[in-house]
């Protein structure tokens, strides 16, 4: 009972300001034009960079990296070390408009690139159950964690959907016990009740080739859950700096 009061006001707080507009200086998530931080010839090298991780995976010419029931991913866990350096998505990760936009929206004075790399999702089998990411969670990492998406195509779907109000350094008391494994912490059903309430503040990313979006992964989020395209992707991952 004592958890669930906490919870409420921390939720009710979170709610007000947003309300007041003081949540806007920090925000949840933003959706940005691509062809405000990267030129058209690195698109294009990216996109080529992606695709031909998919077409070479798809001919079995490697070894995929299956790290989530779902998803492939180019390298097995995308840390630094693993990527090749002439890769075009460091360049990216590296760009300073990219790296400005972090720091004026979210709040971050030195946002440090921890981790890299490319998706590709196949359609979701009819009657395949949301697992890991694609259940609300919010990621392990720290109180921010930013973490930025570009999907080589249009989305027809969902590619994200996340709670603006609910936040790892707001509801610890929501949250702390619930920790599942380094993947991230997922309520249980009494907090879930809870998330349940405030099911109308969740906003819904949805994409074209056109945009990305740059989200705070401290707060309530899943993953998109597509059974109608496979999902080509790319993201990059940045903590504050310690
Ligand atoms: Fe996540």
């Amino acid at each position: 009972m004592r958890i669930k009061v906490i919870a409420f006001i921390d939720i009710l707080i979170e709610k007000i300001n947003l309300k007041l507009g003081f949540s806007r200086k920090k925000s949840s998530h933003i959706i940005c034009k691509k062809s405000d931080i990267i030129s058209k010839e690195d698109y294009k090298k990216l996109k080529e960079a992606a695709e031909e991780f998919k077409n070479r995976f798809s001919k079995g010419e490697i070894s995929s990296n299956k790290t989530k029931s779902f998803i492939y991913s180019k390298y097995k866990n995308g840390n630094l070390a693993e990527i090749e350096k002439e890769d075009p998505i460091l360049k990216l990760a590296n760009s300073i408009k990219l790296i400005e936009l972090i720091k004026k929206d979210f709040k971050i004075e030195r946002p440090q690139l921890y981790k890299a790399n490319y998706w590709w999702i196949p359609p979701a089998k009819s009657g395949a159950k949301r697992d890991m990411s694609q259940k609300w969670h919010i990621d392990p990492e720290g109180n921010k964690v930013i973490k930025v998406f570009i999907y080589f195509h249009d989305v027809s779907d969902s590619c994200m959907q996340i709670n603006p109000l609910i936040r790892r350094s707001k509801i610890s008391s929501l949250f702390s016990k619930s920790a599942v494994g380094s993947y991230g912490l997922y309520p249980n059903s009494k907090q879930q009740k809870i998330i349940d309430k405030h099911k109308n503040n969740v906003v819904d990313l949805r994409l074209n080739e056109e945009n990305f979006f740059i989200a705070d992964t401290s707060h309530l989020h899943r993953g998109g859950y597509s059974k109608i395209e496979g999902r080509l992707s790319c993201f990059l991952a940045y903590k504050p700096f310690r």
